[in-house]
């Protein structure tokens, strides 16, 4: 048989999703949604994983299970073509990572950068919780149980995939081919792999109040284009000034076209002479700032507006999720029952067990 092209990927709902998420994944994943290129579409809110570092506040992943919906759906993101779930609902997830707990030891776990960042992000050194600790190995149970092929994520997520696919060997080894050695996807354009808060600091996040949301208004939008970090030492317009670093040259590398110059400022053909005329001087920040707001106000707009339709029928949202998650708990459930033949747990299936034992007895 063909193997299946199975795209599967997630995104914690402990927030509304910004463009950081946008030009980093989302954008891309309805790109794929729509290549046709692909057999199955998943695309879950990671809502237990989510609690492994915020179990004092449900409340905050209950209201943004909602609010990532929204996102998704408003970014093009198609139920008809993807299955949209939510991650708590599959019990199949627990079932996996609990049999894959076995495969990884604490010190290969230990190594993970990302979670060493993580730990030392929170403040976890001395006390970190388990589930949080394990999480890779319920990330590479998400992955696993739908069979995915492709992971298209943000390179942060390099390590998990990388764990994903140990485990999924030393399965195998163990346990005969079963699952399926997932591959990453990660965005083609270095400008996309991690895009800057508007302050210039390295990552967008809500506690540094340096996201632009994809909920925002056009007017929060100009406002926070307008007060964006540029060159700090280019003081006059005359100045020569400073590409790299700079924030409204990098959110450019994210989001300009050649086209966006025709329409907005003819006068340069491409951004590489904008930044140019930028790095020789005479370029003034306001006008570069104007163009990306209009070339960002261009690509939300039709989000924003998709958003405010969707968020007219939230029953409706609400069902398109419940739905999505009974696909892909059959789904899950096909690969479990598979997982549980391979590791010999399947006791019941059918007579097989019963028979055997009779027999092992009855020669004794
Ligand atoms: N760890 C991912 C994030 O923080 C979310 C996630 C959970 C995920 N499980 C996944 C992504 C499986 C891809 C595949 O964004």
């Amino acid at each position: 048989m063909k193997q299946e092209k199975i795209i599967l990927t997630g995104d914690r709902p402990t927030g509304k999703l910004h463009i950081g998420h946008y030009v980093g994944s989302l954008r891309r994943r309805v790109e794929l949604q729509n290549s046709g290129l692909y057999d199955k579409i998943f695309i879950f809110e990671a809502d237990g994983q989510a609690l492994t570092d915020n179990i004092d506040n449900p409340e905050k992943v209950r209201q943004n299970v909602i609010e990532v919906a929204l996102d998704y759906l408003a970014c093009g993101i198609d139920p008809a073509k993807s299955t949209i779930f939510i991650q708590s609902q599959i019990p199949e997830l627990c079932e996996l990572t609990f049999y894959f707990m076995d495969l990884v030891t604490v010190s290969r776990l230990q190594r993970n950068p990302t979670v060493k960042t993580e730990i030392q992000m929170r403040n976890f050194e001395t006390s970190i919780p388990v589930g949080f600790f394990t999480y890779p190995i319920s990330q590479a149970a998400d992955i696993t149980a739908f069979k995915a092929t492709t992971v298209p994520v943000g390179e942060d997520q390099e390590p998990m995939l990388e764990q994903a696919r140990e485990i999924v060997r030393r399965f195998n080894h163990i346990y005969g081919e079963t699952l399926v050695e997932p591959n990453i996807l990660l965005p083609e354009n270095a400008a996309c792999l991690r895009l800057p808060g508007t302050d210039g600091k390295a990552k967008m996040s809500k506690s540094l109040g340096n996201c632009i949301y994809l909920s925002d208004s056009a007017d929060e939008v100009e406002k926070k284009v307008k007060s964006m970090y540029t060159d700090p030492n280019h003081i006059k317009v005359t100045d020569p000034g400073q590409i790299e670093g700079n924030t409204v040259f990098t959110y450019l590398d994210a989001f300009s076209k050649p086209e966006h110059f025709e329409r907005y400022l003819p006068e340069y053909q491409s951004l590489d002479e904008l930044k140019a005329h930028y790095q020789r001087g005479g370029l003034g920040d306001m006008k570069v700032k104007k163009l990306l707001a209009a070339i960002m106000q261009e690509e939300l707009e039709p989000i924003r507006n998709r958003r405010k339709e969707f968020e007219k029928d939230i029953p409706a949202v609400c069902e398109m999720l419940r739905q999505g998650c009974e696909v892909a708990r059959e789904a899950a459930a096909q690969t479990l029952s598979e997982v549980r033949r391979a590791m010999k747990i399947n006791y019941f299936d059918d007579d097989s067990f019963v028979a055997e034992q009779t027999a092992r007895f009855a020669a004794e």
